[in-house]
């Protein structure tokens, strides 16, 4: 595999070629339940703007099996509160500058995780991760994509990891993966379901988009996924049709996410998510209509609002195995950034 990439920020910023080496190397690690210290003396930021379980201890956990230690920094909770807009004048509540702590942290840090959901307000930021953007470029350190306002590429790695773990490498091009969006109290980010899009527009499985006509994500995303299916043999369709999109699905993917008139119009965007469109609850009754197929969920989930009990606790979840896989993917890249060899 070559180092031609300092961060691991996006997908996109990869070659094909280069992720996969990447899930061979977290399938070798996880069939050796690796332990090494071959990054004694390293230290890895964790940089957190929002909550997390598996994101937080998946990574601290990576780094101690490699020998590395790890900071977690909260703004507001633990550490000074940060302002992210440039030119700010700062006589509100924000203390210190991300433009200082980034550079700070590199002082003090090998690596940087940041996770920096979207606030669903400002499209033109979201859309081009002027965040992320600036974190990588006053970084002098690799930095790490914890989910950003677009992309959750360290779950995109782990889902893709599962995947192959249920079909093998190369039995994608006949299986079909839906992903299924479903209605939630709050409105959440777009970067899970366009880092799963992303991914499976890669891998060569078929990919269905089963979610209401308003809640597909900007054409500028499904465009570039379609483009990528077209490279990798395979197809995105996209249904408004949960029953139809299920039939004869191998794999589903459930998952809530705002649409995108969320930016201009929030009222009605909560309207069509908690009301119009509440029957897209996953049950077993809708799984019948797959190939019985398996379940794939980020975490966490809102029981029996996302999906039922009776989906979660069924034999052919695998959103546990997901959640294990983000340790194995994200030790891969930890390897990958300080350049460890196996
Ligand atoms: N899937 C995921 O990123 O989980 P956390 O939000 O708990 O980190």
């Amino acid at each position: 595999m070559s180092s031609q990439n300092k961060h691991f920020i996006s997908l996109n910023d990869w070659s094909n070629q280069n992720l996969l080496a990447l899930l061979d190397r977290a399938d070798e690690l996880k069939k050796l339940r690796y332990r090494s210290r071959k990054a004694e003396g390293k230290v890895l930021g964790l940089l957190f703007f929002n909550p997390s379980l598996r994101t937080k201890v998946s990574f601290e956990a990576a780094a101690i099996h490699l020998g590395a230690g790890s900071s977690i920094i909260s703004p507001g909770s633990g550490s000074w509160t940060l302002e992210t807009e440039f030119g700010a004048v700062m006589n509100g509540n924000k203390t210190e500058h991300l433009k200082e702590a980034i550079q700070v942290l590199s002082r003090y840090c090998d690596a940087i995780g940041v996770r920096a959901f979207s606030t669903l307000k400002d499209q033109d930021a979201d859309y081009t991760e002027r965040l992320m953007k600036s974190v990588a470029h006053y970084a002098e350190v690799p930095v790490i994509n914890m989910e950003s306002a677009m992309e959750h590429p360290c779950q995109a790695m782990a889902d893709w990891m599962t995947i192959r773990e249920l079909f093998g490498k190369n039995a994608l091009p006949d299986k079909k993966l839906v992903l299924t969006w479903a209605p939630h109290p709050s409105p959440l980010p777009q970067a899970v379901p366009v880092s799963v899009l992303d991914m499976a527009s890669r891998s060569g499985i078929q990919v269905t988009l089963a979610c209401p006509p308003e809640m597909v994500p900007d054409t500028q995303f499904i465009d570039r996924f379609k483009q990528q299916c077209a490279t990798y043999g395979n197809n995105l369709v996209i249904d408004h049709d949960q029953q139809s999109a299920l039939t004869g699905a191998d794999v589903v993917y459930a998952k809530s996410w705002a649409s995108p008139i969320v930016y201009q119009n929030p009222l009605e965007e909560a309207r069509l998510r908690k009301e119009k469109y509440q029957y897209w609850t996953l049950d077993a009754d809708k799984m019948q209509y797959t190939n019985e197929a398996y379940f794939m969920h980020c975490l966490p989930v809102r029981r029996n609002v996302v999906v039922s009990d009776d989906v979660l606790d069924s034999p052919n979840a695998r959103h546990i195995d997901e959640a294990e896989n983000r340790l194995h993917v994200q030790k891969s890249i930890l390897m990958q950034l300080w350049d460890l060899s196996l």
